[in-house]
């Protein structure tokens, strides 16, 4: 394929992705099988890196791969498939380790941040070397972009350190990765507190749309949405977060220019405004909520698919490891 190779990944977690994971990432993802040769994975090796119950992890890699494919990823269009299904990734992590400086690996912040909230003494070692594995995600698809927020820059920016330190010790041997920024309006926030970011972990429990929650929730959600004591409705994510987050989303669910809403409610309430998005929010999650039952509901149709997509990523894996190995003399 001469198209650009992009490479992302999500993690299995429980229960739903909600509407940020979908807009800022998994849409973006959807659109990218069409201009790039598109690898996307289920990331259950960096699942463990915190504590896992097996059952619930194998469940859960299962459900995300049921809503990726409910949310349009086709597999005749992408390779998608589950980390662990192909042992490259553990293994050219592991050269990746011996090539990351422990200082290096130190000033990424995401461990700071991660290991604060799982206390210091409970941090593993595999937790501290997830943005080394990340790396080794990336170079075993020699993928030319990936897709990612703000927040994972510095991971970027360590893969293509090492990819430039390997080429040059051993030899040409990984493609130097661009980051593929998502743009800001891709930023969802939580519906109760647009001052944070629609998060599984700091979203309070009414502000976090989950994509597989009852629609009837999702609608009660969007109509009580935190606005403010102004009525005009223009976009403005400084003065007025609520109403634009509102904007945002109405925009991209319904390929709606923001500039479009604000001319078609002018003069209207913040209230028309949160009863026609609940509407889309329905009209959206009602048949995304059917397409992940039918997947939940034939597993072995779904286990085949993920099959399919491992054996087609580990022709490029294995490739990518032969040499590499070679290279270092392994
Ligand atoms: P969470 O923050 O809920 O734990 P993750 O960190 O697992 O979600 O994110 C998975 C993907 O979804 C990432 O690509 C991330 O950038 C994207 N994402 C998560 N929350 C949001 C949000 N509020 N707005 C836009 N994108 C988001
Ligand atoms: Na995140």
């Amino acid at each position: 394929s001469d198209r650009p190779r992009v490479l992302s990944g999500i993690q299995p977690t429980a229960g739903s992705f909600h509407l940020g994971n979908y807009l800022g990432a998994v849409r973006q993802w959807v659109a990218l099988q069409e201009s790039h040769d598109a690898f996307y994975m289920v990331v259950d090796l960096h699942a463990i890196t915190v504590p896992q119950d097996p059952k619930e992890l194998r469940a859960n890699t299962r459900l995300a791969a049921a809503q990726l494919l409910a949310a349009g990823l086709d597999p005749e269009r992408c390779t998608l498939f589950v980390q662990s299904h192909v042992p490259e990734h553990a293994q050219l992590g592991w050269i990746m380790n011996c090539l990351t400086g422990f200082g290096e690996a130190s000033r990424m912040t995401q461990f700071k941040d991660k290991s604060a909230k799982q206390g210091a003494d409970r941090a593993t070692v595999g937790l501290f070397t997830y943005p080394v594995l990340q790396v080794a995600d990336i170079l075993l698809y020699q993928a030319d972009q990936v897709p990612v927020g703000e927040d994972q820059r510095q991971h970027i920016e360590l893969t293509r350190d090492l990819a430039e330190r390997f080429n040059g010790r051993f030899g040409e041997t990984f493609t130097i990765p661009a980051p593929y920024i998502i743009r800001e309006t891709a930023k969802i926030f939580d519906l109760q507190d647009p001052a944070i970011k629609m998060s599984k972990s700091a979203s309070t429990p009414k502000g976090l749309v989950n994509l597989l929650d009852d629609p009837k929730v999702t609608a009660k959600k969007v109509r009580s949405a935190v606005t403010d004591t102004d009525t005009v409705i223009r976009f403005d994510a400084e003065k007025k977060p609520g109403i634009s987050n509102l904007l945002g989303i109405y925009s991209t669910l319904t390929g709606t220019a923001v500039t479009d809403l604000e001319q078609k409610y002018e003069g209207k309430g913040y209230g028309a405004l949160k009863t026609d998005l609940a509407e889309v929010m329905v009209e959206f999650v009602t048949p995304f909520r059917a397409r992940t039952q039918e997947y939940l509901d034939d597993p072995e149709t779904l286990d085949a698919l993920l099959a399919k997509g491992a054996e087609k990523a580990r022709t490029v894996a294995a490739e990518t490891l032969a040499r590499t190995y070679d290279r270092m003399g392994l």
